[in-house]
């Protein structure tokens, strides 16, 4: 009650003198500690947790927790994500927490007599959902790195879900879908997001979570056996077997977050840190900048037609890459990492790319390739502490609101993210169906992601802080951010406001942010010979820059709540 009384005092407050809240496309400044994050409220939980001395660790974790509770689309104890740390002093490392295939698990498991996939089931139903991963990855980086108190870290979380919240608008949509939904599954649903089990809350009436508060207390009480173990494992597993699913006790007490080595590359003067397999976005970043240092980008200008084709044939052969060599590096132990990343690979893959025309990309380059069909829904949150550690977290459920699955009396929505596997071995076509090796299902294994929290660095010191959801154009989201405060020298919030596009190798076809790329410089992009089409817009990047001791925060105005708050 006290955090909840404290979180709601200093959302009040937001104006006066002491808490810096950002508003507008400039970036908020602060010397002691920047919280940026896709809800307001989850924000004031990590920067109360700064302002009451922890890090910049326990300050990511208290948000992540919170943001399970106030961002249901994406915010999460039932997926997985990633962690990247680079303290202020250069420790960089990462943790690993992607959701697992269960034991009972097969590569054929979404198939039925046809051969074709059955009833969507990779993306839909129990047998989407893969083993969670959040509270463990949590809990091992508060193991390794954190200073402040477990359970203080994820009480305000329990009480948002104990007292309740305002419902958002951004949450309209799904509740609406869900009162007409009356399949048993989602009963557990219904009873969790609906008013009664049926009537949608609307924007600003206050929502209480009561299971949920239940099972974030027991990981408050117990930490990564509070959910690994105990109430909530058998809930979820008993559940399983009742619908069907494949996920048990011995699923949920096997699974284990890592701690990983960052992939680290350079561009120019800075030093770049991110996530290594199984994210195939610090290779495929990486391997972008590599290829784009060979080019005087700033003299062509930000968003001219001839950056843009510069941009779109890197994403093209990163991309490429991606699908034929990425996947969990457990279960493929020869990837050629080290070689993706490498100058020499970048000055190959450059010397192929002409500088009028477009290339064209080629499904027949090697036997299959699979690009499943990604939501937008994801979220990504950045964290500065006042010595100057930086964390930069990115987890998920896959699509907005994951499998819309809840186990009865678990109150949190599990993951659909077994849809990023491979799921018809060896089949490929243009349109994105596939299926190669490295990210076939296999029990235990973890499928590929495109999630890229990244931490720039410049002398050694974090520089900026980023990340962003949006399925694989998360990878070209987080490039242009770096280039565009890198080349164009664009401060934190017009960095991540600027117009981006996307390039993926298959389709071969361009998106555009709808509002922009002006017209002429499309004519001249397309003579070069790319196809464009247009989405509303691309990924809610939460960042934070360090320049002159001063941090600035930037959420991104695409983001329905998002908020920089520093102090
Ligand atoms: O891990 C991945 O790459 C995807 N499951 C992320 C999904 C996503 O970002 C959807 N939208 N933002």
């Amino acid at each position: 009650m006290r955090y909840y009384r404290a979180i709601l005092f200093t959302v009040l407050i937001a104006v006066s003198g002491t808490v810096q809240a950002q508003s507008g496309r400039i970036p908020v400044a602060s010397d002691s500690g920047m919280v940026v994050s896709s809800h307001y409220l989850a924000s004031e939980v990590g920067m109360e947790i700064l302002r009451s001395g922890g890090n910049a660790v326990d300050a990511a974790i208290a948000t992540a927790f919170a943001l399970a509770v106030t961002l249901p689309s994406a915010g999460n104890i039932g997926g997985g994500g990633f962690l990247v740390y680079h303290s202020a002093d250069g420790e960089v490392t990462t943790f690993n927490f992607r959701e697992k295939a269960p034991l009972a698990a097969t590569e054929t498991m979404f198939l039925g007599p046809d051969g074709e996939v059955q009833d969507n089931s990779n993306h839909e139903g129990p047998l989407s959902v893969g083993v969670p991963g959040t509270v463990a990855g949590l809990w091992l980086a508060h193991q390794r790195l954190g200073t402040a108190d477990w359970a203080t870290l994820v009480e305000p979380a329990v009480q948002l879900a104990a007292e309740g919240f305002p419902s958002t608008r951004a949450m309209q949509w799904f509740l609406e879908q869900l009162a007409q939904r009356s399949d048993p599954l989602y009963t557990a649903t219904r009873q969790a997001f609906l008013k009664g089990g049926t009537e949608v809350f609307k924007p600003g009436e206050i929502w209480k979570q009561p299971d949920l508060a239940g099972s974030l207390a027991r990981i408050r009480d117990h930490g990564h056996d509070g959910f690994y173990q105990g109430e909530t494992a058998r809930l979820l597993s008993e559940f399983m077997a009742r619908h069907g699913g494949l996920i048990t006790m011995e699923d949920l007490a096997l699974y284990e977050a890592e701690e990983l080595p960052p992939v680290r590359g350079s561009f120019g003067d800075y030093d770049i840190y991110s996530m290594s397999p199984p994210s195939s976005g610090g290779v495929a970043v990486l391997t972008m900048l590599n290829i784009l240092e060979g080019y005087d980008l700033a003299s062509l200008g930000h968003n001219s037609a001839q950056y843009l084709h510069l941009l779109t044939e890197a994403m093209r052969r990163a991309f490429s890459d991606r699908a034929e060599h990425l996947g969990d590096p457990n279960f493929n132990p020869d990837m050629p990492v080290e070689h993706l990343i490498s100058k020499a690979h970048a000055d190959r893959l450059r010397s192929t790319i002409h500088n009028e025309m477009a290339s064209e990309s080629d499904p027949e380059r090697f036997s299959s390739l699979y690009l499943p069909a990604e939501s937008e829904e994801t979220t990504h949150l950045s964290v500065v502490d006042a010595a100057g550690n930086a964390v930069s977290l990115t987890y998920t459920l896959e699509h907005s609101y994951g499998s819309q699955i809840v186990a009865d009396g678990t109150g949190f929505l599990l993951n659909n993210e077994m849809g990023d596997f491979n799921p018809v071995p060896g089949n490929t076509n243009v349109s994105g169906r596939i299926g190669t090796p490295p990210n076939l299902v296999a029990p235990q294994k973890r499928m590929l992601s495109s999630m890229t929290p990244t931490i720039v660095a410049k002398d050694g010191k974090p520089f900026i802080v980023v990340g962003t959801p949006g399925g694989r154009t998360i990878i070209n989201t987080v490039l242009q951010i770096i280039l565009n405060v890198t080349v164009f020298e664009m401060d934190i919030a017009q960095a991540v406001e600027a117009s981006r596009i996307h390039h993926q190798w298959l389709p071969d076809i361009t998106s555009f942010e709808s509002w922009g790329i002006s017209p002429d410089t499309q004519v001249l992009y397309e003579a070069k010979g790319h196809r464009v089409r247009y989405r509303t817009s691309q990924g809610r990047a939460h960042c934070i820059m360090i320049q002159g001791g001063t941090l600035y925060g930037a959420a991104d105005s695409r983001s329905y709540d998002g908020r920089a708050i520093g102090f």
